[in-house]
């Protein structure tokens, strides 16, 4: 009888429930279309858009294999700071100095004359129309699967910030010499959490370092006057002979991923596992066990590293944007209209 009773009335019930679930979730909740920042943002008003950054990207990548790296790092970088507005893309003004300058960047990202020259490309086939900060977002796609990572899925409608800040960027972009509790900590007050550094660290599976970034691990760890004892002593010796111990050498590059330095892969974690990591913030992910075991993980499961790299991705790209009616469209991603 009991038995009876709960296939009559609870099976009703629960059904009630879900169908309730339904109508209440699919016009309000994940199934809307948010008019300003969608999928199809730019269908009709600039259907050529995939295509031109697309092949803007591809002749870059031509004749720079390294522009792959260069164009992922400035994505991120411009996103880490101010949200993914372009501000990175900004000169410095009379009424601001902005990100290009900062620490971090300076001599050191690489890209924005490719971004600079699509969006040329891009004005001309719909002036006024497709964002700096859109036009960035896919560029770093499209250099990811030229290298022979994963796609992932990307909303349209980012408007260009109005400003940038120098004193940002140094404050907020991550050091490869902090500690991974620190590096940690900038991420979470992002919106973005521990699994997403061990994650997006796996960018370093493509592009190049100078000497000056890691340099102490080679020849004086932390003052100890000896090299960084979780340097494997073969990794050492190659790069103690790319990096020699003077300041001629602080701009001199070696790979992140001497293993497979220009494809997007998993080796990057097989790196790691063996002590071949080139930065400190890159071996340091095997020093805590919690991201150590995602590196274990993604060392043997490229297809794992694959997805993960592929959302945490998506989530970086919606980091603080501008749309609707905030921000504006650039003629040029240099300076504001
Ligand atoms: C987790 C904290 C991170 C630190 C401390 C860090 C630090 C660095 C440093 C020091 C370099 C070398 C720069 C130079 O020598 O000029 C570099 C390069 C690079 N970074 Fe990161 N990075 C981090 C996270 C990321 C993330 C999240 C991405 C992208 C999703 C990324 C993508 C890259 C790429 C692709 C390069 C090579 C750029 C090129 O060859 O032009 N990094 N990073
Ligand atoms: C080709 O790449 C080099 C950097 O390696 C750059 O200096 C040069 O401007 C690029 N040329 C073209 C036509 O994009
Ligand atoms: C790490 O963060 C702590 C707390 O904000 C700070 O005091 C310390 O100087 C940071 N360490 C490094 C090496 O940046
Ligand atoms: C890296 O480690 C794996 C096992 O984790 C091993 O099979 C491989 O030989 C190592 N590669 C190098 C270059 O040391």
């Amino acid at each position: 009888m009991a038995k009876t009773l709960f296939s009559y009335f609870t099976i009703p019930l629960f059904l009630c429930l879900s169908w309730l679930h339904l109508v209440t979730s699919f016009p309000f909740g994940s199934g809307q279309i948010d008019y300003n920042y969608n999928y199809n943002y730019y269908d009709r008003s600039c259907p050529r858009l995939g295509m031109i950054v697309k092949y803007g990207v591809w002749a870059a990548f031509k004749n720079d294999t390294r522009i792959a790296a260069s164009l992922l790092r400035l994505h991120f970088h411009d996103c880490f700071v101010n949200g993914c507005d372009a501000s990175i893309l900004l000169d410095d003004t009379i009424d601001f100095r902005g990100e290009k300058n900062a620490f971090p960047n300076r001599n050191s990202v690489r890209g924005y004359e490719v971004i600079e020259s699509i969006k040329a490309d891009v004005e001309n086939a719909c002036s006024s129309t497709v964002s700096c900060a859109d036009i960035l977002t896919l560029a770093a796609r499209e250099s990811v699967l030229l290298s022979g990572g994963p796609y992932y899925p990307l909303s349209f409608g980012r408007r260009d910030g109005l400003t940038a800040s120098e004193k940002a960027a140094n404050e907020q972009l991550p050091s490869p010499i902090e500690p991974l509790e620190n590096i940690t900590a900038k991420f979470t007050s992002k919106g973005l959490d521990m699994k997403d550094v061990a994650v997006l660290s796996g960018a370093h599976t493509i592009g190049f370092a100078q000497c000056f970034t890691f340099k102490r691990r080679l020849f004086d760890f932390k003052g100890t006057g000896k090299p960084d004892p979780t340097l494997e002593s073969l990794a050492l010796t190659n790069l103690q002979g790319m990096c020699p111990n003077k300041d001629a050498s602080n701009s001199n590059l070696a790979p992140l991923d001497y293993a497979s330095t220009y494809r997007f892969d998993n080796a990057y974690y097989v790196n790691l596992v063996n002590s071949t990591g080139l930065l400190e913030s890159d071996q340091a992910l095997m020093g805590d066990p919690r991201t150590a075991a995602l590196v274990t993980a993604y060392s043997s499961n490229s297809y794992l590293f694959s997805a993960d790299f592929a959302s945490s991705m998506t989530k970086l790209s919606n980091l603080g944007i501008l749309t609707g009616s905030n921000g504006q469209i650039r003629k040029k991603c240099g300076s504001v209209n």
